[in-house]
C-alpha cells in the first residue's frame, strides 16, 4: 500500500508513521512544518527506505495535484491541523484555513485524482471528540449523538467533518472519520498538558491549572489510537465515523499530581504541589468529554491495551530520557 500521511511531523502523525513503517507499506509524509511540526521527530524514521518526506501545506492545491499525479496513493490519512484550543481564539483564521479549507482542498484533490478508482481507495480524516462538546449527563456520546462544538478549534473540526460527509454522500469518495479522545504519549509539543507539566517541573516553572482542576478528560495512549487508525485503514467502512477512547477518565489535577509523583520517584527529587498555580478558567472550557467506543470495538475488534497509570509512567520516562526533544519549540 502507498499511503499519504499529512501532518506526519506532529504528535500523533509521528507515532503513527513510526509504528506503521514496521509494515512493508510505503509512506509519503506531507507536512507544512508549522511550530507544531518537528523535524527532530522524523529522525526516528526519515531514513527508512519506505518513507519519503515532502514539505508542503494541505492548502496548496497545485502542489497536492502534482504529488497525487506522481504517486498513485491507495489511501490518505489526514492528521494535518492546527490543534491547540488556546491558540484557536487568537488565531481563528489559521484554524479556518488549515482545518476547514485545507481539509476541503485535500478531499477535492483526492476526488479528482482518484476518479473512477474510488473502490480501491480510502480517505481517513482524523477528527476529535471535541466536536460533541461537553458531556452533561452520564450517557456517553455515540457516533450518532448531536454535535455541539464549543470552542473555535472544535468548531473548525466540526466543519471539516461536514465536508468529509458531503464528499462521501455527494461524490461517493470513500471517506472514514475517526473521533478520538485526548491522546498522550511521546513526541507531543510542550504546549500540551502532559509535556508541559514535565517541562515545568524540570525547569522549576509554575504549572498553570485552569479553574478548579476538576475538568475530566478521557486519556488515550497514543499507541492505542494508532492501532485503531491502522484498523480503520484496513477495515473501516467508507461513510462511517468511529469513536476511539479507552475509558480512562481522569481529572486534570489528578494527571498533574500523578506526573509530579512519577518525576519525584524516577529522579529522586521532591517537587511539591506548590508548583501548581490555579488560574482563572478558560473561556467556554468543556467540563467533561466522554465517548462510547463500542462501534470500533465490535466492528473492527479494536481494544485499548494501555491503562492510564501504565501509559503515563511510560510517557513521563520517555520525556525524561528525551528532554532535548521536549525542549524544542518545533521544527
Ligand atoms: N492530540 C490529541 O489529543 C488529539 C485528539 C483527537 C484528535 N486529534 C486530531 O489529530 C490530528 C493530529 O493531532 P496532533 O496532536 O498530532 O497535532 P500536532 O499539532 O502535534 O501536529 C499537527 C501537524 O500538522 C502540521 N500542519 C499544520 N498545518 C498544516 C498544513 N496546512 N498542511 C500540512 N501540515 C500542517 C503541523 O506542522 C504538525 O506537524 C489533528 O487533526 C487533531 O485535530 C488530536
Amino acid at each position: 500500500m502507498l499511503v499519504l500521511i499529512t501532518g506526519n511531523a506532529g504528535f500523533i502523525g509521528t507515532n503513527f508513521v513510526k509504528k506503521y513503517l514496521k509494515n512493508t507499506d510505503t509512506v509519503v509524509g506531507y507536512d507544512k512544518l508549522t511550530y507544531a511540526g518537528n523535524t527532530e521527530n522524523m529522525s526516528e524514521y526519515k531514513n527508512n527506505k519506505n518513507f519519503v518526506f515532502i514539505k508542503g501545506s494541505i492548502n496548496n492545491k497545485k502542489y497536492l495535484k502534482e504529488i497525487f499525479s506522481e504517486y498513485d496513493f491507495d489511501a490518505v490519512i489526514n492528521f494535518a491541523a492546527e490543534t491547540h484550543v488556546d491558540r484557536s481564539y487568537d488565531n481563528l483564521q489559521e484554524f479556518i484555513n488549515t482545518n476547514i479549507m485545507g481539509t476541503k482542498i485535500l478531499l477535492d484533490t483526492a476526488k479528482e485524482s482518484w476518479k473512477n478508482k474510488y473502490e480501491q481507495k480510502k480517505f481517513i480524516h482524523i477528527s476529535t471528540d471535541e466536536v460533541y462538546g461537553s458531556l452533561d449527563g452520564e450517557e456517553l456520546f455515540t457516533e450518532n449523538s448531536a454535535l455541539f462544538p464549543s470552542n473555535p478549534y472544535a468548531m473548525s473540526k466540526y466543519y471539516a467533518e461536514y465536508y468529509c460527509k458531503m464528499y462521501y454522500e455527494k461524490y461517493g469518495l470513500p471517506v472514514v472519520v475517526t473521533r478520538s479522545s485526548n491522546n498522550y504519549g511521546p513526541f507531543q509539543n510542550k504546549e500540551k498538558l502532559v509535556p508541559k507539566v514535565i517541562y515545568n517541573c524540570l525547569n522549576k516553572i509554575k504549572i498553570p491549572l485552569y479553574g478548579d482542576g476538576k475538568n475530566l478528560r478521557d486519556w488515550l495512549y497514543v499507541e492505542d489510537n494508532c492501532k485503531a487508525i491502522e484498523l480503520v485503514l484496513k477495515k473501516g467502512r467508507p461513510g462511517e465515523i468511529y469513536n476511539i477512547s479507552s475509558n480512562n477518565e481522569r481529572e486534570n489535577i489528578y494527571v498533574i499530581k500523578k506526573i509530579i509523583d512519577i518525576i519525584n520517584e524516577v529522579k529522586h527529587v521532591n517537587i511539591n504541589d506548590n508548583i501548581i498555580e490555579y488560574v482563572p478558567d478558560r473561556f467556554s472550557h468543556d467540563r467533561r468529554y466522554g465517548i462510547c467506543s463500542d462501534k470500533i470495538k465490535n466492528e473492527l475488534k479494536w481494544k485499548p491495551e494501555t491503562d492510564f497509570e501504565t501509559g503515563i509512567e511510560n510517557t513521563v520516562k520517555w520525556y525524561l530520557k528525551n528532554t532535548d526533544k521536549n525542549d524544542k519549540e518545533g521544527k
